[in-house]
């Protein structure tokens, strides 16, 4: 095999251009694809910048194309070759190099391949498991490498931002306590201490509180967090954030401040403006009108509440949801009249996955007649009078669900979306932001039978409902803010708790006796008794806020080597079963015997 030496490159593959004709360059890189004409053999070569073609015959160079007749598909070679125009018959459009080639003097074979598994181009359809096992030469496609530039230079210019307004990048363990963000933790024991673990850091969230106890006032950090957690096309086991806090500073800071880091990095990454400020909508709200506290409103189609309309009316399904503390609402979808039959039957199952247990539904007919099931329960007036409500004019279809308030919320919402997709409503190039603001600071867990935290127990209550705190946890929101994008939760912070006592009836309010809060987060309720300033925060997902910016469906294709939806690495094999000697220096028996016999009694 031969090497590079007495050879450097001189230009990228991809970087060739017109102005290079007559230019002697080297070149390095991949073998893309190889033609063989006899006399002629064409490679195009490829490296991170692009492809250029090269042409070899013995007239140029006989060893050269000798080597070139041996070469195959993904070989690593360099070469040495004078820049031409190519014949205008063979000019490719398609390439940013289709108008040059380059005719190869030198040729030096610096690696072999094997057959690789799949070709490395864009558009292949391939499982994604071997892609992830090969993720090697899957990286190499074009499409992938370009999702990681751009990812680095979405980061770059974040670092930048933040640089220009006195943050301070400060790393914090990764080793470490438990935090509260409410999924389970991953675990490491520890040798030197036997029985004792860490917990890899769900989010930075109390290092980063205390750095403002410290002082430091501008903090921020690309942030690795570990989840222990259902998997979905937008979540990872491992996942990145860009993680802020600051002291001294207001909701409206943050928010304002976000607003311009994410117009500059849509202007310099994607060349996009962005209109700043964000709209905000409160919980309440979003919740009301579109069934989500991440709306998706790059259409709008919001909720009716129909209940009081329907409260007097003898038709028994509507009547008995209502007598029992349930809701009506409906949307309105545009246009949608004549949808047909085997259609609307096909909805009332797709909201039968999200817990309703059925679906009404009334067509305005361009002739005025009505499309609806329920006018027989109804009669035509109270018919009339629900399109009223929903402003349907002729060609609408309402759709009606009821059913318990979160049922509602969750059926409704999907159908929004779903009916939003049927009708085309989405315009795929659109950025549309919301601030969503004053969350509940308190969830119900049935579970548990107590209220939790809803986001994490340092977030700030909203000064008019502490009175609340002890007596009706329910009626408490909290200072905190989610950013949406396109209907996915980008980023999440709130204002946080820095007085003691307020601290305390928060977690009284959650149950969290004074030896528990102690035990778990002693430090930081330490820290805090030593001159806590204000202080506040959020966290924007990363691979979220990339996969949004580049239009993809899943983050994996935005994390250069990420896990299954099962958590499993395909190409390191992780997790594994490891060594017995290593589970005896960390004391630990493995036991899955023992787990299955408990799962089967569960
Ligand atoms: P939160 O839990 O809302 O807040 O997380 C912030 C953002 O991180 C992203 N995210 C994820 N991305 C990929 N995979 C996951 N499993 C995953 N989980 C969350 C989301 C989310 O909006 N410490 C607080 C922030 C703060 O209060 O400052 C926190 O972690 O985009
Ligand atoms: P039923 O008497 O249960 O057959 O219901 C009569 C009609 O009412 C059905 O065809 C549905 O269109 C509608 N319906 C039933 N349950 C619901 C519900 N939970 N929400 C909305 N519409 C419903």
């Amino acid at each position: 095999m031969e090497t590079m030496a007495g050879m450097r490159r001189s230009c990228g593959c991809g970087k060739v251009t017109e102005n290079d004709c007559g230019k002697e360059l080297t070149l390095a890189g991949w073998v893309n694809t190889r033609r063989d004409h006899g006399g002629l053999i064409f490679i195009d070569l490829r490296d991170r910048s692009g492809i250029v073609q090269l042409v070899l015959s013995p007239q140029y160079g006989e060893e050269a194309f000798h080597k070139a007749e041996g070469v195959r598909s993904e070989y690593v070679l360099a070469v040495k070759g004078k820049v031409r125009e190519r014949s205008a018959d063979t000019v490719n459009p398609k390439m940013k190099t289709g108008k040059v080639e380059v005719v190869v003097s030198e040729l030096r074979v610096l690696n072999k391949a094997k057959t690789p598994p799949f070709y490395v181009e864009d558009g292949i359809d391939v499982d994604e498991n071997v892609r992830l096992k090969y993720r090697y030469i899957d990286l190499r496609r074009p499409e992938m490498q370009n999702h990681l530039i751009m990812r680095h230079k979405i980061v770059h210019e974040m670092r930048t931002f933040l640089d220009e307004n006195d943050f301070l990048e400060i790393e914090t363990p990764m080793l470490t306590k438990s935090t509260p963000e409410g999924a389970r933790d991953y675990l490491v024991p520890s040798r030197v201490n036997p029985g004792k673990f860490y917990a890899l850091p769900q989010s930075p969230q109390l290092f980063k509180q205390l750095l403002m106890v410290s002082g430091l006032e501008r903090y921020f950090q690309v942030a690795r967090c570990f989840r222990d957690e259902d998997l979905r096309a937008d979540r990872q086991p491992e996942f990145t954030q860009l993680d802020m806090e600051l002291s001294f500073e207001d909701q409206d800071f943050i928010l304002d401040l976000m607003e311009h880091m994410m117009q500059r990095v849509f202007k310099k990454v994607l060349n996009r403006d962005i209109e700043i400020p964000f709209k905000r909508i409160k919980w309440d709200d979003a919740m009301n009108l579109y069934g989500s506290d991440k709306p998706d409103l790059r259409f709008d189609m919001h909720f009716y509440n129909i209940s009081d309309l329907l409260r007097d009316t003898g038709f028994k399904v509507f009547r008995s949801v209502l007598d029992n503390g349930g809701v009506v609402k409906a949307i309105n979808v545009k246009g949608d009249a004549a949808i047909p039959r085997r259609e609307l039957d096909g909805l009332v199952d797709y909201v039968g996955h999200y817990g309703a247990k059925g679906l009404a539904w009334i067509g305005f007919n361009e002739d005025g007649s009505l499309k609806c099931q329920i006018t027989k329960f109804l009669g035509e007036d109270k018919i009339r009078e629900i399109g009223k409500a929903c402003e349907a004019e002729k060609g609408d279809l309402v759709l009606i669900i009821a059913d318990k308030p979160k049922v509602v919320a969750q059926a409704l919402g999907e159908l929004r979306l779903e009916m939003a997709r049927r009708m085309n409503l989405i315009d795929p190039n659109e950025f549309c932001f919301r601030w969503v603001t004053d969350f509940p600071m308190f969830e119900y867990s049935e579970e548990e039978h107590r209220y939790v935290a809803e986001h994490h127990p340092f977030t700030a209550p909203r000064d008019e409902d502490v009175q609340h705190l002890l007596t009706d946890p329910s009626k408490v929101y909290a200072k905190a803010y989610d950013m949406v994008l396109n209907g996915v939760e980008a980023g999440g912070g709130s204002l946080r708790i820095y007085q003691e006592d307020l601290q305390e009836k928060v977690f009284k309010a959650i149950g969290i006796s004074q030896e528990e809060a102690e035990q778990k987060f002693g430090f930081l309720l330490d820290a805090f008794k030593y001159g806590a300033p204000p202080h506040a925060g959020i966290a924007l997902g990363l691979d979220r806020l990339v996969m949004l910016m580049l239009h993809l469906d899943s983050i994996r294709d935005v994390i250069a080597f990420p896990k299954t939806q099962s958590a499993i690495d395909p190409l390191t094999q992780a997790p594994s079963t490891v060594a017995d000697k290593q589970l005896k220096e960390l004391h630990i028996k493995v036991d899955i015997k023992k787990e299955k016999d408990l799962f089967e009694k569960a």
